[in-house]
């Protein structure tokens, strides 16, 4: 860290460009490969997949030099500051552990892992190592959100005593993503995590959970829509709230809508990225928060392509500059713990209380 190089615009620069290894070259690794084009700081300079193929139709189209089918040679092969693992979750505890081995930062597509103890191992493991651990949550990236929270913190509703945080689509994301309707736990492990992560981040800790699942569509395998009530600490409840079968026109995906009350007010997120700020005794205001569309994107897929952008900015700041990531692996521990509640919340029918000690 900290050497001299060559920046893009040729300028001396003594902040360094950050090497980055990419393990997994599917569905959504292209929006990582696209953002990391635009994001200063950092490179990707090797691609891996265990299929042949994909790896090399990766490093094809991203003019990647490195190309490899095993993590392990890639991390031997190359030197790397970080790896970029968007492999589905099975393989995230061991690429994890894998490259902790090797001292590079590690950066890990959500679900982070399926059980509290493989996502301890990983977050030990990069305790270990010396080396930062974040989770590609991106929903708080998103510029919708990046707002609201910015709203909340200067106080503008007050204290928020309700939220509803709302995913309801009919979009066919078996298409591109069929191992979803193949997985035993799908909404809450999929969306379901991005919304507990926005609650905590927004609303405060989760201190309990009622939840009740539904499988709506014959095709899948788990639930495929759900309704969680959250209790935050600090007396905030929440209803968060997701579905992948609802019939709605216009269609909404990949939009997430919230509702926030508080004693001095309400903040609205609707459809179309219209922000409502309603203050006790003043007329309704309205900002437009409608992300950019990148160059490489396009819509209505510019809120989540936007979003991996200003994640990757960020992991730049973390693993060049020292930042505090959002989420750490650490942090991420306390949102898988509210995910496996709600599968324990639905199976038991009550409402179940966090120990608190999750991380
Ligand atoms: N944050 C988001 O908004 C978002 C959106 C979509 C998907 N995702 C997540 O991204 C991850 C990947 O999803 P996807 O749809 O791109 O999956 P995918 O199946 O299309 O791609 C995963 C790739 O990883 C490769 N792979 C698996 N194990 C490997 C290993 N050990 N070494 C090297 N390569 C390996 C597979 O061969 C495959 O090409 C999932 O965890 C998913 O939940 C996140």
């Amino acid at each position: 860290m900290g050497e001299a190089c060559m920046s893009l615009t040729g300028e001396s620069s003594t902040r360094k460009t950050l090497r980055g290894g990419l393990i997994g070259c599917g569905f959504f690794a292209r929006n990582h490969m696209n953002a990391w084009r635009e994001v200063e700081g950092a490179e990707i300079v090797a691609v891996c997949d265990r299929d042949a193929g994909r790896a090399k139709a990766m490093a094809e189209s991203f003019g990647i030099g490195g190309v490899y089918t095993d993590a392990e040679a890639m991390l031997a092969a190359e030197r790397l500051d970080f790896v970029d693992i968007a492999t589905t979750v099975e393989s995230h505890r061991p690429l994890a552990e894998l490259a902790a081995r090797h001292k590079v930062a590690i950066v890990c597509q959500k679900p982070f892992a399926e059980t509290l103890e493989d996502a301890q191992a990983m977050v030990a493991a990069a305790e270990r190592a010396g080396v930062p651990l974040l989770v590609h949550e991106n929903f708080r990236w998103q510029k919708p959100f990046i707002e609201l929270q910015r709203l909340l913190q200067q106080g503008t509703i007050g204290k928020i005593h309700y939220a509803r945080l709302s995913f309801r689509h009919g979009y066919d994301n078996y298409k591109n993503q069929p191992y979803l309707a193949e997985v035993a736990r799908f909404a809450i492990m999929d969306v379901g995590l991005h919304l507990y992560d926005l609650a905590r981040w927004l609303f405060g800790e989760v201190e309990t959970v009622h939840c009740r699942t539904q499988r709506l569509n014959p095709i899948v395998k788990g639930e495929d829509a759900f309704v969680s009530m959250l209790g935050h600490a600090g007396g905030a409840v929440s209803v968060i709230d997701c579905s992948f079968y609802s019939v709605i026109d216009p269609e909404p995906f990949p939009q997430t809508l919230a509702w926030i009350e508080g004693d001095r007010g309400t903040l609205e997120l609707s459809a179309g990225y219209r922000l409502r700020i309603h203050r006790r005794g003043a007329a309704a205001e309205e900002i437009d928060v409608e992300p950019p569309v990148p160059s490489w994107g396009e819509k209505p897929w510019h809120v989540v392509q936007d979003s991996v952008r200003a994640f990757e900015e960020h992991v730049v700041a973390v693993v060049r500059d020292g930042v505090e990531g959002a989420p750490t692996g650490r942090d991420n521990l306390k949102t898988l713990a509210v995910a496996l509640a709600s599968y324990e919340s639905a199976e038991r029918g009550s409402v179940v209380r966090l120990a608190g000690g999750a991380a």
